[in-house]
C-alpha cells in the first residue's frame, strides 16, 4: 500500500506561551519539529509528505527534502489535518499517517508498526495503558467514582488510517458538525475499531514550559 504522512506543525502553542510556536523552539541545537520529521524522512516506504505549517516555516522543511507538499494550518488541529488531507493525491490504495510535530521522540519501529497495523485493521494509533488512578468528579470537584483503568489508554501519534476512511470520516464529521480530538476517531465514527499499538513513554507531547526540561533530559 502507498504510504503518506500529514506532519502537523501549524499550532500556536498557547499553553507553552512563548514567542515562537513550541515546535520551532530549539532544544539541543535543533528545532523540536525536526527530530520527528527526520525520523519520517528516513522511512523509504513513505512516498508523499504534506507539512501543515505557516508559509514562513516552509524553508525549514524544504531544506531537508525536495518535493514536499504544504498546507496552511486551520484554527483547530482537526482543520489542519483536513487541510493536509486535501493536498494528498486521491488514492484508494493508500494509508495516511498523522504526526504531531510537538512529539520529538518517535522511533522508526513505532512508525512501521503503526502503518502496518493500519494496513491490516483500517486504522491504528500508538497508545500507552494509563498507569495512574483516574476518578470521575462533579463540577464542585467531588468524586463520583474511581474509574477502572484496566482498559483505558492514553493516545499518542503517529496514528494512521486508510485514505478512504479518512475521506468518509471527514464527510461525516462535517455534515454532523462533530469535532474529534484525534485522527483515528474518523474511522471510529464509521464503525471501525482502530488497532492500538504500544507507544513509548518517551513519546511525550511538548505542551507546557516544564516539558522542555524533559526533552533535554531525553536527549542526553
Ligand atoms: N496543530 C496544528 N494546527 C492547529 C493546532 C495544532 O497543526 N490548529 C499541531 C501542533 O503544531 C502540534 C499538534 O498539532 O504539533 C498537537 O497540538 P497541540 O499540542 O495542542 O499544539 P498547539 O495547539 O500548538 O498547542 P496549544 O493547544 O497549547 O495551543
Ligand atoms: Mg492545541
Amino acid at each position: 500500500m502507498n504510504r503518506s504522512l500529514i506532519f502537523l506543525a501549524g499550532g500556536q502553542g498557547v499553553r507553552m506561551n512563548t514567542a515562537l510556536p513550541k515546535q520551532f523552539q530549539k532544544v539541543g541545537g535543533k528545532e523540536i519539529a525536526l527530530y520527528s520529521f527526520e525520523k519520517f524522512l528516513a522511512e523509504e516506504t513513505i512516498t508523499e509528505i504534506v507539512v501543515v505549517t505557516h508559509q514562513e516555516w516552509r524553508p525549514l522543511f524544504e531544506a531537508k527534502r525536495k518535493g514536499l507538499l504544504f498546507a496552511e494550518p486551520g484554527t483547530t488541529r482537526q482543520e489542519s489535518v483536513k487541510n493536509g488531507f486535501l493536498k494528498l493525491k486521491a488514492q484508494e490504495d493508500k494509508v495516511v499517517a498523522t504526526h504531531d510535530s510537538a512529539r520529538p521522540f518517535i522511533s522508526s519501529e513505532l512508525i512501521e508498526q503503526v502503518y502496518q497495523a493500519a494496513e491490516a485493521f483500517g486504522a491504528a494509533a500508538c497508545a500507552l495503558p494509563i498507569s495512574y488512578t483516574v476518578k470521575k468528579a462533579d463540577r464542585e470537584g467531588l468524586v463520583i467514582n474511581t474509574v477502572d483503568r484496566s482498559d483505558l489508554y492514553e493516545i499518542q501519534t503517529p496514528q494512521a488510517l486508510h485514505y478512504s476512511l479518512m475521506e468518509k470520516g471527514f464527510d461525516l464529521v462535517e455534515k454532523g458538525g462533530i469535532s474529534v480530538t484525534d485522527d483515528v476517531s474518523l474511522a471510529e465514527i464509521l464503525g471501525y475499531a482502530p488497532k492500538l499499538v504500544e507507544g513509548l513513554k518517551k513519546n511525550l507531547k511538548v505542551t507546557y514550559p516544564e516539558d522542555l526540561s524533559l526533552v533535554e533530559l531525553y536527549l542526553k
